[in-house]
């Protein structure tokens, strides 16, 4: 084929990809475990403002649910793994499917496409708590909405990690993927019962993981831009992770029987903070690699085509456990308050532009809490620091983030300003025994934010209401004596 040949079929497919992806689209993970929430209403703006147009979601909580009635937006609700053992009651998952799904099911309701049942549950690290309880849950699950005669467009599945599947040392390619050996036959059985509902496989891919624990990982196979060495496989050449990963599930699914299975990749994204290998740049390089072949449904080798896609995830979320890592709290393409954090093209187009931010957001006043340059006795600071960070995000403060090169002040007072603002700058929160002192001056350093907080959406006693009812307390001990 001759190059202008070449270049008309290229753009042939990019029109058609730009056709697609408009009736398709890209999907994002909302979750929330944030000690300062956005009202669901100015996040699914957000979503609206910035095309989004399918949301994954890790509950199915009713203020979230209220918020995206109407909008059109596909949404795939959640039930978190300690619900689990609940759902193998079919009377209790029949229950959950009414309240959390057939509800709102009407012209004006919510538009939810899938039910994830669990979230990793066979996770590595779990030793085995959901082993026996997720398939149950998911048989009643895909069941109850099933009776309730919406199981023809609304399907249960279970988000898996890629922990799930592997392909054998000797043999370390994509084609020889099968599933763990540990839970092979519950797989077997699990796809089975997908297969006969033509419900997707969910799993969620992480190239920064396959970084992260692996040192000597080649950095490049990572990213989408070439330069690693490729890995061949039986006349394919793998590039990069993502694919790789992809089709090693695909081999898995075929070693069951069921190779032509949908699959959804329920997260991937890359965090910016917490990491060495966490930062802006990186996740710039990552998703402006990855939303472009997104795009043009450029596919894997083994899967050309379309693939339904959820980042993780939209917003930064500061209480998230950082069990797996300090990064665990920064993987928003949006920080805390819902601004962007780097250009971000979602259409895939290419274009060096900035994601629309959260709209009318409300801060916190412009107050920092640092430590006291007057303070003599600083031989309490080391437990101070570690109270303040116990109970606030301190993770820009460690080794790789972008707070780790601050001096022993700037670490106090980075630590202690967390805690104010997670604290809502209440002015008791800021003395540690006369060793913090409020100030209005900015005392971010460099590319180290000292953030202010917004006024949290989730209900926190405000201190006129704790003024009220000390007052009321103090009124009725008098009338007492
Ligand atoms: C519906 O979902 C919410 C939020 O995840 C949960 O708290 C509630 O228990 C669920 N309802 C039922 C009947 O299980
Ligand atoms: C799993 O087992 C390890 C080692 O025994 C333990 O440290 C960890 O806390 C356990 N995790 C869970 C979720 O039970
Ligand atoms: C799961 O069930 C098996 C067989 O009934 C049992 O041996 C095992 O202890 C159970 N595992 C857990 C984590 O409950
Ligand atoms: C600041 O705190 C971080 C994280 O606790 C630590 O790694 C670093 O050594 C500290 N810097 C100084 C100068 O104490
Ligand atoms: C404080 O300064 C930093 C960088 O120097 C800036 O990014 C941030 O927006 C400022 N914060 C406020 C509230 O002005």
């Amino acid at each position: 084929m001759g190059k202008v040949c070449i270049h008309w079929l290229i753009m042939f497919l990019g029109l058609l990809g730009c056709s697609v992806l408009g009736e398709e689209g890209l999907g994002v993970n909302w979750g929330t475990m944030a000690s300062h929430k956005l009202l669901p209403k100015t996040v699914v703006q957000m979503l609206i403002d910035n095309g989004i147009k399918k949301v994954k979601l890790f509950d199915a909580d009713q203020s979230t649910m209220g918020a995206l009635a109407g909008t059109g937006i596909e949404v795939m609700v959640g039930i978190p793994n300690d619900q689990l053992l609940a759902m193998n009651s079919y009377e209790r998952a029949k229950n959950w499917v009414r309240q959390n799904v057939t509800r709102y099911n009407f012209n004006g309701g919510v538009h939810i496409k899938y039910v994830a049942v669990g979230n990793e549950p066979f996770l590595s690290s779990y030793n085995g708590s959901f082993l026996n309880v997720t398939f149950p849950a998911l048989e009643n699950i895909q069941n109850a909405l099933n009776e309730a005669r919406v199981g023809d467009s609304i399907k249960a599945t279970v988000p898996s990690n890629a922990d799930v599947y592997y392909s054998p040392e000797s043999n370390p390619v994509p084609s020889a993927g099968i599933f763990r050996s540990d839970i092979s036959s519950l797989m077997t059985q699990i796809v089975d019962f997908l297969a006969k509902n033509k419900a997707p496989f969910t799993v969620n891919i992480y190239p920064f993981l396959s970084l992260y624990l692996n040192p000597s990982f080649p950095q490049n196979y990572a990213f989408f831009d070439g330069g690693a060495t490729p890995v061949a496989d039986n006349g394919v050449q793998y590039m990069n992770v993502f694919d790789a990963n992809f089709d090693t599930c695909v081999s898995a699914l075929n070693s069951v029987g069921h190779g032509d299975m949908t699959i959804i990749v329920g997260e991937v994204g890359w965090p910016t903070d917490g990491d060495k290998n966490a930062n802006i740049a990186n996740a710039y390089k990552f998703y402006n690699g990855l939303m472009p072949r997104l795009a043009a449904n450029t596919g894997t080798p083994r899967r050309p085509g379309y693939i339904e896609v959820y980042l993780f995830g939209l917003l930064d979320e500061d209480i998230k456990s950082i069990a797996p890592g300090n990064f665990e709290r920064h993987w928003g393409i949006f920080r805390y308050d819902g601004q962007p954090k780097f250009a971000l093209d979602l259409s895939g187009q290419g274009q060096n532009k900035l994601l629309v931010p959260a709209k009318n957001v409300e801060y916190l006043p412009n107050q920092w809490c640092m430590l006291n340059p007057n303070a003599q006795d600083l031989s309490m600071l080391g437990d101070k620091i570690s109270y303040a960070c116990s109970l606030s995000d301190c993770t820009a403060l460690m080794y790789g983030s972008s707070c780790n090169n601050l001096d022993a002040n700037g670490n106090a007072s980075y630590a202690f300003n967390m805690y104010f603002q997670a604290q809502n700058q209440n002015p008791l929160s800021c003395n540690f025994q006369g060793l913090a002192t409020v100030s209005t001056q900015n005392i971010s350093q460099g590319s180290c934010l000292f953030p202010i907080q917004i006024k949290s959406a989730s209900p926190f006693r405000s201190p006129s209401v704790g003024f009220a009812v000390t007052t009321v307390f103090v009124f009725v001990f008098m009338l007492l004596l």
